[in-house]
Order: C-alpha cells, then sequence, then structure tokens
C-alpha cells in the first residue's frame, strides 16, 4: 500500500512524531520550498558554507592562512541583540517584572502567526536539533531550532552539539523546547536574494510557560542562534527557578597553583566587558607556575551537588566572542583557538583573504575591505571609521581552545568555590573586594552597574543596573530571581563566596588605571586565597579589600602602592550617591524585591561614614 507522503520530509529513522506534527505545522504556516533536517555532519556544513559562498553572503577565507574558516558580512541594521524588541511572554505581567518586555501569550502569538505566515517562502526550512550540554547527560536539555538561516545552522553546530545524535537522544516521545527562527524575509517567484536577509521588524519572544521560542526579523547572534541567550538563559532561567538551580550569564575557569590545588570559579560580566578574556587568562610567568583553564565563556548551569557544593556546566559547545580588542597580547589562547574552522562576523577582510579587527594588531593593514564591504585604509580609521563593528563576533569550537579544561565537558560539572560579579565602571567601584556574607553578596550583584556596549542595540556607555549581569537574559521578575538566589545560598551547604571586580576605572585623564587581561591574575589568586583562607584582607562598608602587600606583585613594573591605593580606596561620596541609585532601582522592582535588599542598603549606608 502507498503511504501518504511525509509533509515534513522527515528522515526514516525520525519516529517523534510531536517533532513531525510540530514541523509540518510550522511549514504550513511559513511554507518554505524545501524542508533540510540536519545531520549536524561537516558534509552538510561544508555543502551549506558552498552555498553561501555561492549566493555571496559568505566569503571563504585564505585557505593556507585560515584554513575551513569564512567571513560573513550582515546587513548594517542587524547587528546586535535587540533589547526592546525582546518580549516574555507570561499570562501576567507581573510575572515577567519590569525587567522584561511584556505582551499576553495570546496576542503575542497572534501577532507572530501574522508574521510568520509565509515568511519562508522561496528559502529552506532547516530542522536542527541541538543539545545544551554533552548528548545524553543528566543536566543537558535538547531544543529544535527551526530556521530559513542556514547562516544560523552553520552557526548552531559550532556552538551546540547538533544534528543526528540529538535526534537520536529524543527518540520517540523525548522533551524538547521548540524554538522557531526566521529572518523574515521571504523570496517571491524570481525574487533575487540579498546578502544578509533580515526584516526591518523584529521580535524575540519566550514563552516561559509552555517553554517556547519565537525569533523573528534578525539573524545575528542572540538573537537568531536560540540555544543561546534565549533558550540556555530565559527560558533556562525559569527552569531553574521552578527546579532549584541557577542558569546564570558566567564563565567558568579553572584556577590551578603550583602545588597543584584546583579550584574553579563563576564570573558573571555583562556583555562584552571581558568574560572571554578572563576565561581564557595566561598568568604572568612571574608568578611562579600558576594556570588557569577554561570551562565556558558565556553561560553556566550551576546545580547543588549531593556534596553541598555547587557545581557548573558550561551547556555551550562554542564561542560566540567578541572580536575586537582581541590580540596575541590581551587573549592569545583565543587567537589560538582562532586559527581554523571559524566563522567571522563582522570583521574586516584583508588583501590576502584573511580577517582583521581593530586591536588585533597594533599597526592597521594599508587596505582592507571593511565589514559593511567597503575600501578601508588608516587614513578611514584616523577618521573614526571602523574597519570592524565594534560588536563583530568569531565563532569558534570551544574544543580547538589550547586552555580548554580536561572537564570541560564532565555531565557532573566542576565544583565552585567563589563568585565574582563584575561591571564596567569608570568611577566609584574598586578593583576587588570580597562580600561580608552571601546576603550581601547577592545585595552586591543585584545593584551591579556597568556602561553599556555595543553587544546590545542603543546608546552606549551609559551606566545601567545589570544584576548577576542578567538584566537582558532573565525570563521572569528580577526581584523573584533575587529572592531565588538568596535561598540557594542558603539551601547548599557550602556556598561559594561572593566577590565584585571592576577592571575599568579610570583616572582624571580618561586612562585605564588597571592594566588588566593576564594581571588579573594577581586578583584572581587573591580571591581563591581567601576561599581557602590563605589570603589577608581590610574591613571596610564595601567587604573585605585586599591591602597592596595581600597581593602577589612578582614581576610586576605597572602598578605602584599609591596606584593600588586609589584603584581600591572607597569614596564614601561617590558610594553614598551610588546607594542612591541602588533605592531608584530597588523602587522599580519594590513589588517583588526581597525585603533583605532594603535592609541591607540601611546597613550599607549607615556604615559608610569617613
Ligand atoms: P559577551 O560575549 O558579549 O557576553 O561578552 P564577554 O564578557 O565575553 O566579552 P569579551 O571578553 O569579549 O570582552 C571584550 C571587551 O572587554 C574588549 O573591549 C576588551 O578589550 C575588554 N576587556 C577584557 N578584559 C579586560 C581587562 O582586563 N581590562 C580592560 N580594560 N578591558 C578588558
Ligand atoms: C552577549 O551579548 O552577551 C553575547 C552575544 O554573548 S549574543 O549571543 O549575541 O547575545
Ligand atoms: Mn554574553
Amino acid at each position: 500500500m502507498n503511504q501518504p507522503m511525509d509533509p515534513t520530509h522527515a528522515p526514516a529513522h525520525v519516529k517523534h512524531a510531536r517533532l513531525k506534527a510540530w514541523v509540518a505545522e510550522v511549514a504550513a504556516l511559513t511554507e518554505p520550498k524545501d524542508i533540510v533536517w540536519c545531520d549536524g555532519s561537516k558534509e552538510e556544513a561544508d555543502r551549506l558554507f558552498a552555498l553561501m559562498v555561492e549566493g555571496g553572503s559568505m566569503i571563504k577565507l585564505n585557505e593556507a592562512k585560515r584554513p575551513n574558516s569564512y567571513l560573513c558580512l550582515s546587513d548594517p541594521s542587524d547587528v546586535a541583540r535587540v533589547e526592546d524588541r525582546t518580549f516574555v511572554c507570561t499570562d501576567d505581567p507581573e510575572e515577567a517584572g519590569p525587567n522584561n518586555n511584556w505582551e499576553s501569550p495570546e496576542k503575542m502569538k497572534e501577532t507572530l502567526r501574522g508574521l510568520f505566515k509565509g515568511c519562508m517562502r522561496g528559502r529552506t526550512l532547516y530542522v536542527v536539533p541541538f543539545s545544551m550540554g554533552p548528548i545524553g547527560s543528566p543536566i543537558a536539555h535538547i531544543g529544535v531550532e527551526l530556521s530559513d538561516s542556514p547562516y544560523v545552522v552553520v552557526n548552531m553546530r559550532i556552538m551546540t552539539r547538533m544534528g543526528k545524535a540529538v535526534l537520536e537522544q529524543l527518540g520517540n516521545d523525548g522533551e524538547f523546547v521548540p524554538c522557531l527562527h526566521s529572518v523574515g524575509h521571504p523570496l517571491d517567484a524570481g525574487q533575487k536574494d540579498v546578502k544578509w536577509p533580515c526584516n526591518p521588524t523584529k521580535y524575540i519572544c519566550h514563552f516561559p510557560k509552555t517553554r517556547e521560542i519565537w525569533s523573528f526579523g534578525s539573524g545575528y547572534g542572540g538573537n537568531a542562534l536560540l540555544g543561546k541567550k534565549c533558550f540556555a538563559l530565559r527560558i533556562a532561567s525559569t527552569m531553574a527557578r521552578d527546579e532549584g538551580w541557577l542558569a546564570e550569564h558566567m564563565l567558568i575557569l579553572g584556577v590551578e597553583s603550583p602545588e597543584g590545588k584546583k579550584s574553579y570559579v563563576a564570573a558573571a560580566f555583562p556583555s562584552a566587558c571581558g568574560k572571554t578574556n578572563f576565561a581564557m587568562l595566561i598568568p604572568p610567568a612571574s608568578m611562579g607556575g600558576w594556570k588557569v583553564t577554561t570551562v565556558g565563556d558565556d553561560i553556566a548551569w550551576i546545580k547543588p551537588g549531593k556534596d553541598g557544593r555547587l557545581y557548573a556546566i558550561n551547556p555551550e559547545a562554542g564561542f560566540f566572542g567578541v572580536a575586537p580588542g582581541t590580540s596575541e597580547k590581551t587573549n592569545f589562547n583565543a587567537m589560538a583557538t582562532l586559527k581554523e574552522n571559524i566563522i567571522f562576523t563582522n570583521v574586516a577582510l584583508t588583501d590576502d583573504g584573511d580577517v582583521w579587527w581593530e586591536g588585533m594588531t597594533k599597526e592597521a593593514p594599508a587596505h582592507l575591505i571593511d565589514w559593511q564591504g567597503k575600501d578601508w585604509t588608516p587614513a578611514d580609521g584616523k577618521a573614526g571609521r571602523k574597519a570592524a563593528h565594534p560588536n563583530s563576533r568569531f565563532t569558534a569550537p570551544a574544543s580547538q581552545c589550547p586552555s580548554i579544561d580536561p572537564d570541560w565537558e564532565n555531565p557532573a560539572g566542576v565544583p565552585i568555590s567563589a563568585f565574582i560579579f563584575g561591571g564596567r565602571r569608570s568611577t566609584t567601584v574598586p578593583l576587588v573586594f570580597e562580600a561580608f556574607n552571601w546576603n550581601f553578596g547577592v545585595y552586591m550583584a543585584a545593584t551591579l552597574g556597568s556602561e553599556t556596549t555595543a553587544a546590545a542595540v542603543g546608546a552606549q556607555g551609559i551606566v545601567r543596573r545589570d544584576p548577576m549581569a542578567m538584566l537582558p537574559f532573565c525570563g521572569y521578575h528580577m526581584g523573584d530571581y533575587f529572592n531565588h538566589w538568596l535561598k540557594i545560598g542558603h539551601q547548599v551547604e557550602h556556598a561559594p563566596r561572593i566577590f565584585t571586580v571592576n577592571w575599568f576605572r579610570q583616572d582624571e585623564q580618561g586612562n585605564f588605571m588597571w592594566p588588566g587581561f593576564g594581571e588579573n591574575m594577581r586578583v584572581l589568586k587573591w580571591v581563591v586565597g581567601r576561599c581557602s583562607g590563605q589570603a589577608d584582607a581590610k574591613q571596610t562598608a564595601l567587604g573585605w579589600i585586599p591591602n597592596f602587600e595581600d597581593l602577589d606583585w612578582s614581576g610586576n613594573e605597572e602598578v605602584t602602592k599609591a596606584q593600588f591605593e586609589a584603584l581600591t580606596a572607597v569614596d564614601t561620596t561617590a558610594w553614598k550617591e551610588e546607594l542612591k541609585l541602588h533605592a531608584d532601582w530597588f523602587e522599580k522592582l519594590k513589588s517583588r524585591l526581597p525585603k533583605v535588599m532594603h535592609l541591607k542598603r540601611e546597613l550599607f549606608d549607615l556604615t559608610l561614614v569617613d
């Protein structure tokens, strides 16, 4: 007997009825010309790259200089996350909180159905099964992204575990988060495609109750690679709240002392504030045999272990890192990771078919093609035109990183000794301090401020509160999130210690006062020293701050004692002002703000005396 044609074109081995029904439903709505189920193989990626090169949307880089690597230049209107177009759709707006844009699920679905109607006409619908975390591990969660962007497919192949093995893991009825994505640029009969299709109307929508993601109109980064911010942070943060764990915007690194004692720390810095650099730090040789290893550079899923400690895993498989500022000097390990198998987005092209960005080398090449495809010379740079977009990125397999930690794929995760929170603050916030206790640490993290960067569309360099570096990524009310943090710390027997850092304090001339990068090891050593009771500090109103003598300065040629005092000074007047901003911030969250936060603020205010 003849079988009816499977409208989803699913390979014979796919038996997951719910998945097939969803693909069929999406295909009926979006009307693609074709459906391709991705197997995640190299051959498949090669085919897609070839297709994109042929269509002019990817440039194959010089095989001798950068094997198996590509450059993609986006539309100038689609270069970063669009926070004002990002929505959390809960039944009750209060649940999404003032930290999210809100719409009711019914109304948003109606809008989205209108936008998605026929939006894949003339395009291929790719079915991209992916696992956040090692496939089959008890901590991993599976998603399936349906996208009409081959650029998304090849990026997802690096950023997640993607393809056939995930479908096998899903079996006939496994759980998955449906992630629907379209660039929102249908092609009518005979219409020629553009290099970077997108739509001026953009919606990045999350439905926490049904654990669904719908993203329309953008092909860039976190807007389109839905496993990352949408799933691993916004949806996962609500899963974590319900199930008693944490989904955080944190790097995870290992620190090994010369004696071989290993600890792990997780650190939250807002977008483009140095997570990748810190995660791959190379300690100064003069410090004598300290070693840093990388577990993750952007996202941490953290769960309580049976031994009363918190264990963290990196749910991703790649790095989607900021290119500008990355050099052999600032991040040697990143540069080594970038040698082959890389997708570059919005960096500049050299005349010999390689890439360049501001800060990669001291001198810019004499001629480049900039991120907008235009000729560029150093004179343009002097006139203020950047060759690479400030939010240009590389997509790189984590396994290629020379500092990758041997346990980076351990499904049990790594035990966390310290949490570090840091923002980009030109004034007020000292280089480093340790909170007196968990609640005070949560307070410091909850009031973290940072000057905004090019990672999100909008004004830059403005101080905004970015609690736990999660303001754009927490999928529910920030007040509830603080409560969740307070609760977790009291649930686990050995809660990590909490630290605040600021690499970005400036002097009156606007120069960074701290050399940063590898030199951050001096601070990191003090942090792990505090955790093992081996480092001293002085008590201040903010918390424990190191004296000059408490840091390891071996080989230091840059920082004088006077500079260090300036870097760690607590400016009472500035902090009194800062506390007013905390109060304003709390006012916005007041309906669900834990009372402890108010009490801590008052206590803090009382102890701030000259
Ligand atoms: P997302 O990927 O956007 O979440 O951000 P990230 O935190 O991983 O960003 P990344 O590490 O790529 O940060 C890049 C920016 O931070 C560049 O402008 C760097 O020059 C700057 N940066 C990193 N570490 C330091 C440091 O120690 N000192 C100073 N002054 N700048 C730093
Ligand atoms: C960030 O903006 O924090 C990123 C880049 O890590 S993106 O994935 O585009 O959100
Ligand atoms: Mn990030």
